[in-house]
């Protein structure tokens, strides 16, 4: 089956071709554009990110389509991700999407974001398929999942207040870092001692006694830790030579932290893969630190590579391509939601 997907959840407009069926699928073509505009602003506006969209959609698609040497008419569904996200940058996608499999008489699929980038990682290792534990960390999204099957998930724990994703963001800003901060939080870390005894955050949520029954042993919490980089910040006599040490250490708590929860995720459902997904992915610390606890377990961690942990529409079209296989579908009244559950979530 060939599925043309289709991602403006936020700030990137992208569309992608894929071709196959289960688990033996080729990226025929991804094309990601990535909206500027936002640096100026320190974040994403959603208003500037559905105009960006609806500007760049159809010349997205179409690159999409000459990239896999492919035309429309050889695709047979389209698949487009209508949550969560910005309603106005899903509704770009959906309406376009939606037009486009009217117009052409395809299938249209509706995929939710999250289970996506769940997908994502599949289309780089092989072996990154289920049974696996599975770390989502993302801008917006911090969730600790397993996933018996494709379609099966067990929501084992998320993020209290920020997401992973958001935390790197803030942290940057309190140190005078670009948008979006995580690449330069994690450049800047490197330079910092990991022993500055100056620097040392607590880890959120982390305590020995914790059991598998308590309502903390997954879950997250970075907004405690982000105040206690504010704190150090502002405790700081010369923030210059102190900045490196302040993003190391706040990278080694909310690292420490992400592991410890999705290596005990990983010890009680007895899972010998974990798959990492979302921006905070690129993270080579936090892949290094995960694949060096997992080793203790006999599991592999597998990370998709920048182009794919971040949005994109590969993943999406995946996804689709998964429950279209199911015999799932949309109809013309798909719409965008900012917000709704995770398909396939099991209690
Ligand atoms: O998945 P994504 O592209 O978009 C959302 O769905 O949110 O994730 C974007 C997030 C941003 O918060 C960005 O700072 C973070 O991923 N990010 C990183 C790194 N690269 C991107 N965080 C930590 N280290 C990185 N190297
Ligand atoms: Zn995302």
């Amino acid at each position: 089956m060939i599925v043309l997907g289709v991602e403006t959840s936020c700030d990137e407009t992208s569309a992608a071709v894929l071709d196959g069926s289960g688990d033996d699928v080729r990226t025929r073509s991804l094309v990601i554009l990535s909206q500027d505009i936002h640096r100026v602003f320190g974040g994403v506006v959603p208003e500037l990110a559905s105009r960006e969209h609806l500007r760049a959609i159809v010349p997205v698609v179409d690159a999409a389509l000459n990239e896999a040497r492919a035309e429309l008419s050889d695709v047979h569904a389209i698949a487009v991700t209508n949550a969560p996200g910005l309603v106005g940058a899903l509704l770009v996608g959906v309406s376009y999407a939606k037009a486009l499999a009217f117009a052409s008489g395809k299938r249209v699929i509706g995929v939710h974001h999250m289970e996506g980038h769940l997908f994502a990682t599949a289309l780089e290792h092989r072996d990154a398929i289920p049974p696996f534990t599975a770390l989502l960390v993302s801008g917006g999204h911090t969730l600790l999942l397993d996933v018996a099957a494709w379609g099966e998930y067990r929501l084992l724990g998320a993020t209290r207040d920020d997401a992973a994703g958001e935390a790197f963001d803030k942290v940057a800003k309190l140190l005078g870092l670009p948008y979006p901060g995580g690449p330069h939080i994690e450049r800047l870390a490197r330079e910092g001692d990991p022993a500055n005894p100056q620097f040392r955050f607590a880890r959120p949520m982390l305590h020995g006694g914790q059991q598998p029954g308590d309502a903390d042993y997954y879950d997250v919490s970075f907004s405690g830790l982000k105040t206690a980089v504010l704190h150090a910040v502002r405790g700081s006599r010369d923030l210059e030579s102190d900045k490196a040490h302040i993003a190391r250490a706040f990278q080694d708590a909310l690292i420490e932290t992400l592991v410890a929860k999705t290596i005990r995720a990983a010890t009680v459902f007895k899972r010998r893969r974990i798959v990492l997904g979302g921006g905070v992915a690129c993270n080579g610390a936090l892949v290094h630190a995960m694949a060096d606890q997992a080793k203790s377990l006999g599991a592999s961690v597998y990370a998709p590579s920048p182009r794919l942990a971040t949005d994109n529409a590969a993943m999406i079209a995946r996804a689709g391509l998964f429950h279209l296989e199911r015999g799932d579908r949309s109809t013309f009244d798909l719409s965008a939601f900012a917000s709704i559950p995770l398909p396939g979530l099991i209690a």
